[in-house]
């Protein structure tokens, strides 16, 4: 696959930073350009066996946890059944669905450490039916040292999944922002991967290292994994740059780009405030109805 991130970057002018005026805007989005009808999803009669999504970019900050949350709470909406996972030591994930994970006794962490401790056990209810978690937080920093010296390391977290793996359509995995023995652990349990990618030049540069480790894993630990699609977030219609570098992503990766786009929008960090999903903070948001769309794509996959 042809990867860009190195070419000449793409530079903004100067009026980039100006909103542009009336319609033009949307002329000249390529992301509304590549916009078709979606599919409706069809209802399930039945649960499981979950299809397994590490969400990944080891750039930090680029809309992983907040994607995370938003896609399985839309998913939901769909009918299916949805466990989140918090494979990030911050605890982001667990923060943004209300769950005070700094207070819990148990985590993820004891799940991957100890033989005794299932991920039913750690696992919790959010507000949302049909939505669980598996929450995290600062233990979890020990687990990437320690899980050095285990059997079959990198498959840790593929093994305690399967314990609950019946129960849901869709795992989805929070992963932090680096590319460490947790990350390549969410890797090896799933067969699908989403890449949040801010829309912006040096996110670019890191995709290509991404994919590389993506690669690598799939050769050597596991067969099954794909990149389900790039997922470009902090999409702002208004800027030369973000429509430029956007362009470029669909350049080199074609389909494997999701239409759906997520625009910065300042609900999404009114959201974490809440403790909720857009989904139910701003039900008629069009963060929200982006994120429904992704929910059809994603189920259409
Ligand atoms: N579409 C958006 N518009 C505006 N702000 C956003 C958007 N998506 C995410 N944010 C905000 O950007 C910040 C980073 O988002 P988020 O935590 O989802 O990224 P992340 O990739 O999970 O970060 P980390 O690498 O630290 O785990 C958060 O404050 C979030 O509220
Ligand atoms: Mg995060």
């Amino acid at each position: 696959m042809a990867i860009r991130g190195d070419a000449a970057p793409v530079v903004a002018r100067p009026r980039d930073t100006e909103p542009e005026m009336g319609g033009s805007a949307s002329k000249q989005d390529p992301a509304r350009a590549r916009q078709r009808p979606l599919p409706e999803p069809k209802p399930l009669t039945q649960h499981g066996p979950a299809q397994v999504i590490a969400m990944c970019n080891q750039k930090g900050g680029v809309g992983k946890t907040t994607s995370t949350i938003n896609l399985g709470a839309a998913l939901v909406e769909q009918g299916r059944k949805v466990l989140l996972v918090d494979l990030d030591p911050q605890g982001a994930l667990s923060v943004g669905l209300g769950v005070p994970a700094q207070n819990l006794d148990r985590t993820i962490y004891n799940a991957l450490m100890e033989r005794r401790t299932t991920l039913a056990d750690v696992r919790v209810p959010t507000d949302i039916p049909g939505l669980d978690l598996v929450p995290s937080n600062i233990d979890l920093s020990a687990a990437e040292v320690q899980l050095v010296s285990e059997v079959a390391r990198e498959q840790t977290l593929l093994r305690v999944l399967a314990d609950v793996r019946d129960e849901y359509d869709y795992i989805l995995i929070d992963c932090q922002p680096s590319l460490g023995l947790l990350t390549v652990n969410a890797l090896t349990a799933a067969s699908g991967v989403i890449i949040p990618l801010e829309c912006e030049f040096f996110s670019l540069r890191g995709v290509a290292l991404l994919v590389d480790t993506i690669e690598k894993v799939k050769e050597r630990l596991n067969p099954d994994l794909e990149i389900s699609g790039i997922l470009a977030t902090m999409y702002d219609t208004r800027t030369v740059h973000c429509r430029e570098v956007f362009s470029r992503v669909v350049e080199a990766f074609g389909d494997t780009v999701f239409q759906t786009v997520i625009h910065r929008t300042v609900r999404f960090p009114e959201t974490t405030v809440a403790g909720q999903p857009i989904t139910t903070w701003a039900p008629t948001s069009s963060g929200a109805a982006a994120f429904r769309d992704l929910a059809k794509e994603v189920i259409a996959l």
